[in-house]
């Protein structure tokens, strides 16, 4: 095979031999990842009639993809973690024994490629360069991929130079596992249908991924969920450091202070809104301003002076685009202004896009995301609940400066929130690093969505990690506890809820921009200023603490919102035995002195207790 000069890495170059003797292509192409070949592999994919070009003065240089209707989301039952035993994959993993894994995926990757092009996609997860970053290669059979990439990470030839000839990478391999055969015509969004036919595969111990039969997402765009995630939680447990489903922010003071935090929640919480948070208008008089590092995934090491610092390891986003409008997220309408891949939306008579909750009144009419006529009374949504938005991270108005610093930013406070209409305060402070992995570990989220439940239902979901840790659950709690012993400067940890709703279901807190007020307690209280009381769950701010001009919310809407009813959190405690006894065997015993302390502890207090019932 053919190699470009200015790849002189053995290793990779074999394996890529390998891949190709396996997948049998037709053709192999290099990506340089230069804006010509961006541009250039947009027009094939407009030309197969994959892309559809919007409107150049509405959309400018954006195109809309549509998937096929089995291949719309993430596939959780269909992602496997095949450590060497299956004790390390733990119990919330997926696992098959990597012998049987591989010999299934030798199965089914021979031929996969034939009559299409494998694209070898270098890429780096960071800043390139930096030592928090890591660089992986994907081996791909789909020019969506390539040019999603493009966006989602640091592509193109300059990795090369950073992997030399020996250097570390994670390799990737991607097929949508639909060969053509010789005359056969492609569709626009090849894929194997049938969900039992889709792989998302990780092996552990080899640091590699093989995904195959889905064209979408986090289980085609491998630096995300598969490599910054999983495999990288694997990297991290190994070497000490954290790498975390995690949205980055800096908070700048008035006198020009800088706190950066890092905070957690489950998938449909939110977590890109609250990234680019915009401060309500009394906050940006008095020159508050908040910066986005990254909306989804957070690298994290410590660094010389004993503080964390982190990175995030993506270079766009790959957001939710239902629900996203100019008040929710202005910054994000105008990150997508141009520039950008959206994936399943609503195509408009005018070539623009349109999504549920994008505009109040919704066009007359347009084109679903399944191509077909739409209509606001069709009784079906323009766009799938999960349609997507692929965007350059630098187009973001709220873009912080130190974004793509190699050295990363420094975290001075951990966010861990879930979607709890009940039980959970807006907000408070653990009492130490051990109490907050307790409430990290133990967080749990209502499902929106029917994918993983019931409605309503609460799902644990530990660290926001459930779907994207890449080994046992409880091994990674106790990464966590070992971690937070080394630390000399370890953040601070904070409970937040912005979903409390009344008995009527009207949602207590308005959310959005008003996050903010939370947000200035939480780094007031991370720089040691701000006061708080006491309670048997940890610090809270009074209803006095908080910074409330601009917004007319009472003394007892802040304690409907802060509530805690003794009975619902004694339930909420003695529901984590659930979890515990399916981790028992590596639970750190921490986690159950600390249960124990909020059990008997919440009849300590009555007084404080009673004043927020
Ligand atoms: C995501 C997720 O898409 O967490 O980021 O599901
Ligand atoms: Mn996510």
């Amino acid at each position: 095979m053919e190699f470009p000069a200015y790849i002189r890495h053995d290793k990779i170059k074999s394996w890529i031999e390998e891949t190709v003797a396996l997948c049998k292509p037709d053709a192999v192409y290099f990506c340089d990842g230069s804006p010509e070949e961006y541009d250039r592999m947009c027009q094939t994919l407009v030309d197969s009639g994959t892309f559809i070009k919007l409107n150049e003065s509405l959309r400018p240089n954006s195109f809309l993809a549509r998937s096929d209707p089995s291949d719309v989301a993430r596939m959780e039952d269909r992602t496997f973690i095949c450590s060497l035993s299956k004790n390390e994959a733990g119990p919330t993993n997926n696992w098959m024994d990597p012998r049987e894994m591989h010999k299934e995926l030798e199965g089914r990757f021979d031929g996969s490629m034939r009559g299409r092009t494998m694209y070898v996609i270098p890429f780096s997860m960071g800043p390139m360069g930096s030592n928090i970053a890591y660089c992986g290669i994907e081996l791909s059979d789909s020019a969506y991929v390539v040019v999603n990439m493009k966006i989602m990470t640091r592509m193109g030839k300059a990795v090369w130079d950073v992997l030399g000839e020996d250097g570390f990478y994670v390799p990737c391999v991607h097929s949508v596992g639909m060969p053509l055969e010789p005359g056969q015509a492609d569709i626009t969004w090849p894929c194997q249908k049938d969900a039992a036919s889709k792989y998302i595969v990780h092996f552990p111990e080899e640091r590699a991924i093989w995904s195959y039969g889905s064209g979408y997402g986090g289980n085609a765009l491998l630096g995300k969920k598969c490599f910054a995630l999983r495999i990288a939680s694997n990297l991290a447990r190994d070497e000490g450091w954290l790498a975390e489903h995690m949205l980055i922010m800096g908070v700048e003071a008035p006198n020009g202070e800088k706190t950066y935090v890092a905070a957690a929640f489950p998938s449909a919480c939110g977590k890109t809104n609250f990234a680019m948070l915009i401060p309500p208008k009394a906050f940006q008089e008095d020159g508050w301003k908040v910066t986005t590092v990254g909306d989804d995934i957070a690298w994290i090491k410590p660094g010389p002076d004993g503080r964390l610092y982190a990175i995030n390891p993506e270079a766009g986003y790959f957001g939710v685009a239902p629900g996203t409008n100019t008040k929710t997220n202005p910054n994000a309408m105008a990150t997508i202004a141009k520039n950008t891949i959206f994936t399943n939306v609503g195509l408009t008579p005018e070539g623009d896009v349109w999504w549920e909750g994008m505009t109040d009144t919704p066009p007359a009419s347009l084109i679903d995301w399944t191509g077909q006529a739409w209509t606001p009374d069709s009784g079906r949504k323009a766009a799938h609940p999960n349609a997507r938005f692929t965007a350059p991270a630098a187009q973001c108005p709220s873009i912080d400066p130190n974004w793509e610093d190699p050295a990363g930013v420094p975290i001075k406070a951990f966010i861990f929130g879930g979607r709890r209409s009940t039980v959970t305060p807006l907000v408070f402070q653990a009492f130490n690093w051990t109490y907050g992995v307790y409430y990290a570990a133990t967080m749990g989220s209502e499902m929106t969505a029917a994918a993983f439940g019931k409605m309503g239902e609460v799902r644990r979901d530990p660290f926001a990690m459930l779907p994207f840790i890449g080994y046992h659950m409880a091994s990674y709690f106790n990464h966590w506890m070992q971690f937070g012993r080394h630390i000399q400067n370890p953040p601070r940890i904070f409970i937040v809820n912005w979903f409390r709703k009344d008995a009527d279901g009207k949602f207590l807190w308005p959310g959005f921009g008003e996050n903010m007020r939370v947000l200035k307690w939480i780094v007031d209280r991370s720089n040691t200023r701000a006061p708080g009381a006491e309670t048997p769950l940890g610090r809270v701010p009074l209803y006095e603490d908080m910074d409330w001009r601009g917004l007319n919310f009472s003394k007892s809407d802040f304690e409907g919102v802060m509530s805690v009813d003794r009975e619902m959190w004694k339930n909420e405690i003695l529901s984590h035995e659930e979890l515990f006894i399916k981790l028992y065997d590596r639970l750190p015993k921490e986690l159950l002195n600390v249960r124990e302390l909020l059990l008997s502890s919440l009849w300590s207090q009555p007084q404080w207790l009673d004043r927020h019932e």
